[in-house]
């Protein structure tokens, strides 16, 4: 039996696909099975936004499913954007959400900030999660190319200096919350599979 991927998010999918490469789970996206609703996102929690997602693609598919919700927290914020990373800026877009960041940040000398991943493994009378964490700091600036999101502007703490839009898709996902979170699939989906 394979696993649905409970996401639209192609970015998402590519990093999954990569961390999950050398591993038994195989998984199967939205985009294969023809799905083209987004999954409700409502909760005020992280894991409750993963379950949420999981359980609503369980209930319309009957397929044992995993999704993930993920953002950023910034200690000077409050831990803002948190799980309205996605719809931070008005524009809901990448480079809005990077704008709106600096300047929330502007003469602020706290960077502090961490990603966190959590996973949601939803089947027939099964509910469990696991999660990552990816500690760093903001940068004062865009750095790099690569990656998705708020990735030009998060400097992990094992990588100072070096963006995560500057590593590699190996680099990123070796100390990626989502990575640290997809790693611990296979523990997740025993006698499950
Ligand atoms: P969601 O998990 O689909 O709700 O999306 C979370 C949002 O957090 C994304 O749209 C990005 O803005 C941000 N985010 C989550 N993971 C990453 C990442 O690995 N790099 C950069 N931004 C991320």
């Amino acid at each position: 039996m394979k696993l649905l991927f409970a996401t639209h998010n192609r970015h998402k999918v590519e990093e999954v696909l990569q961390i999950l490469a050398h591993t038994d789970v195989q998984l199967v996206t939205l985009a294969d099975t023809g799905f083209t609703e987004d999954p409700p996102e409502t909760s005020d929690t992280f894991e409750g936004n993963a379950l949420q997602k999981a359980r609503w693609v369980y209930e319309r598919t009957g397929q044992l499913c995993v999704a993930d919700d993920s953002g950023l927290e910034v200690d000077a914020l409050g831990g803002r954007p948190g799980v309205h990373s996605k719809r931070y800026s008005p524009e809901a877009l990448p480079g809005p959400n990077n704008q709106l960041l600096l300047s929330e940040l502007a003469g602020i000398e706290d960077r502090v900030a961490r990603f966190r991943c959590v996973i949601a493994v939803v089947g027939a009378g099964v509910e469990r999660t696991a999660e990552g964490r990816c500690e760093g700091r903001i940068a004062h600036a865009l750095q790099g190319d690569g990656g998705f999101g708020y990735d030009p502007l998060f400097l992990a703490d094992e990588t100072p200096g070096r963006s995560l839009a500057e590593l590699s898709m190996d680099d990123k996902n070796a100390i990626s919350h989502r990575g640290r979170a997809f790693r611990k699939l296979p523990d997740l989906l025993e006698g499950l599979l």
